[in-house]
């Protein structure tokens, strides 16, 4: 098992692999890994001969002090977690400096509205701060494929356009959510919940799946009304959004149209954790 925290040794091991014609899949995480970050690993060690996970948590797309000082960090057990399911796992940790450089700060993107909504509308400059690290590990590990799980939907769909627009050579794979047995979407922040917090949390999924059985039948805002009463009644979980909106442009539906593709996202607040899931629409 490699461990990392240079970018230059990493650099210099992955050019090793590349003269080998080894191709390279890149699992970018903040750690604390659970079986929805495995899945990501187990896809990618499937479709290519390297796999490098980065762990890193990403100081610049955190707009809250306490959340970024609060967010757990298991380094040792990760690294075990890794070992245990392939050993040939490259680990990447580097520290800010040493991936930023002197400045750790976000660059401006334009991901044409993608980031106006939802997570972006909500959590200032966040995807900024996503795309900054993505694209700085991209570039770095220059990978064939690079893997994004759907629980973060917005920002899979912002990475797709992040390495369209600034025209990186590299595929964007999306994987499936990874849930708990009571529906709950996997997120490393679960750990932060008390158990009968984290047991009631399966009612976000399941409000997503009526939302969808609804979606048939009523309208979006009808939907959204009665999603908001459904947790207007619950004592533990507070909502902060609920949208439906187009698959590709997010933007919120209006009116249903033939061919169109259509997710329902989700943010809820417990116990001061933020929890956010979707479901596609059909
Ligand atoms: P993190 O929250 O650690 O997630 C790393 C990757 O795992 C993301 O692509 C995320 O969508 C995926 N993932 C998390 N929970 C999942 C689940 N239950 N099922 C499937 N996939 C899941 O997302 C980030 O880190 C950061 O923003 C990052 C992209 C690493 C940039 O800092």
């Amino acid at each position: 098992m490699h461990v990392f925290d240079r970018k230059a040794e990493l650099i210099d091991h992955l050019n090793m692999e590349r003269d080998k014609n080894h191709e390279i899949g890149l699992v970018p995480t903040m750690g604390a890994l659970h079986k929805g970050h495995l899945s990501l690993v187990k896809k990618a060690i499937s479709e290519n001969d390297v796999v490098v996970v980065s762990v890193f948590v990403n100081p610049t797309q955190f707009d809250q002090k306490e959340d970024l000082e609060k967010y757990p960090r298991t380094f040792e057990r990760d690294v075990e977690l890794l070992k245990q399911l392939d050993d040939t796992i490259v680990v990447f940790a580097p520290d800010a400096k040493d991936i930023y450089g002197e400045e750790v700060i976000a660059k401006e993107y334009n991901f044409e509205g993608l980031d106006k909504v939802m997570e972006g509308a909500f959590r200032t400059g966040h995807f900024d701060g996503v795309g900054t690290i993505v694209e700085l590990f991209l570039t770095t590990v220059s990978p064939s494929r690079a893997y994004f799980g759907e629980k973060d939907f917005q920002q899979l769909q912002i990475i797709r356009k992040l390495v369209e627009t600034q025209n990186l050579p590299f595929e964007i794979v999306g994987c499936p959510i990874e849930r708990e047995p009571h529906g709950l979407a996997m997120s490393s922040r679960n750990e932060r919940l008390s158990e009968t917090t984290r047991k009631e949390a399966g009612f976000i999924y399941k409000t997503l799946k009526t939302a969808n059985e609804k979606f048939g039948t009523e309208s979006a805002s009808e939907i959204k009304k009665w999603v908001k009463s459904q947790f207007e009644k619950n004592e533990l979980l507070d909502l902060e959004y609920f949208e439906i909106t187009d698959e590709n442009t997010l933007t919120p539906m209006l009116k249903k149209q033939a061919n169109q593709k259509y997710r329902a996202f989700i943010a809820v607040y417990a116990e001061n954790v933020r929890l956010i899931d979707n479901l596609r629409l059909n």
